[in-house]
């Protein structure tokens, strides 16, 4: 049991057609939920940590809760941190013990990102951790552009090649269509599958990397809006379209909005069924009880993990 890479993770993943779930945390139910399904589907794990987790939670106690939820299980985690945006953040989290580094230059022209992933990777693989970098843009609806113009900032088949030969990064998230949060599309869902598999042909060792990729479960928003919460009208990516998407290289999913629905929808039932009731570790129970199980649904039906550790 330790902090690991996600080298053997992906190395498997490839050669199997399943994914490895890569779930962004934010306090201590978050991850007890998390590595507890984790553990009771013998699945891989990646827990990932993005600036603001950092800026919430602070750093150290982020390390120590992913660090004591090794000890505690007694499996293999990898340490990510989602979506650095500069080499600094990039080079505090290698030093503090992270595995593994996303190094987000996608809003840099191309060289600008290939600069700078390099000069990460360099960093990096010197001291045995691995790096994702991201080519594309995600666009949500909330960006309002049409389907025309979301397809134009999608990753580019022969860049993607171009980028992974120069920069020598260890995996690549690409744009086929995902965005971030509840929002995802207006009309019906839509994934670039062409585009993927081209991708995929090119660089068929590229362990590729599907961000924006939560489902937004009916069962949670439905439960969020009847017991207090107000999401009309969100949208994710159908969880046959992720399953799909893993048969052409996608090795890493990456989900935190379905994480967040699981959790507020149980918390608010809870709070709701039980109005006398003001002990924060029986809500909290019941938002991390609602993380395991949607957890390991997602590893077991959707990324068709469980039984690869
Ligand atoms: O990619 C975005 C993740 O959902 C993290 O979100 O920046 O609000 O922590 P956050
Ligand atoms: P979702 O918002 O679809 O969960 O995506 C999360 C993500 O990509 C984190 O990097
Ligand atoms: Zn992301």
């Amino acid at each position: 049991m330790a902090l690991v890479t996600s080298t053997e993770m992906f190395r498997k993943a490839l050669a199997s057609n399943h994914a490895v779930g890569a779930f962004n945390v934010n306090n201590m139910e978050i991850i007890q939920g998390i590595v507890d399904a984790a553990k009771a589907e013998k699945a891989p794990v990646i827990l990932q940590v993005s600036a603001g987790a950092r800026k919430y939670a602070r750093p150290a106690y982020l390390l120590k809760l992913v660090e004591a939820a090794v000890l505690d299980s007694g499996i293999d985690v990898c340490l990510h941190l989602d979506h650095g945006e500069d080499f600094e953040i990039c080079k505090k989290c290698i030093d503090d013990g992270f595995t593994s580094v996303m190094i987000d230059g996608s809003k840099y022209p191309f060289e600008e990102n290939i600069a700078l992933t390099k000069k990460v990777v360099e960093y990096a693989h010197a001291r045995g951790v691995v790096v994702e970098a991201e080519l594309g843009k995600l666009a949500g609806v909330e960006d309002n552009v049409s389907v025309d113009e979301r397809s134009a900032k999608f990753t580019d088949p022969m860049e993607a090649k171009e980028f992974v030969e120069r920069t020598g990064v260890d995996s690549l998230a690409i744009a086929i269509g995902t965005s971030h949060g509840a929002y995802k599309f207006k009309g019906d869902p839509y994934l670039d599958y062409e585009r993927l598999k081209e991708i995929h042909a090119l660089i068929p060792d590229t362990p590729l990397v599907l961000h924006g990729a939560s489902t937004v479960i009916q069962e949670f928003v439905d439960k969020c809006n009847e017991y207090g919460g107000e999401i009309p009208g969100a949208q994710g990516v159908p969880e046959e379209m992720i399953t799909e998407a893993c048969k052409y290289g996608i090795c890493k999913v990456n989900i935190d909005t379905d994480l967040r629905l699981a959790m507020t929808a149980e918390v608010r039932k809870y709070i709701k069924e039980n109005p006398k009731e003001f002990d924060p570790r029986k809500y909290l129970a019941a938002g991390r009880d609602a993380i395991q199980g949607m957890v390991q649904h997602k590893i077991r039906d959707v990324l068709k993990g469980s039984d690869t550790l």
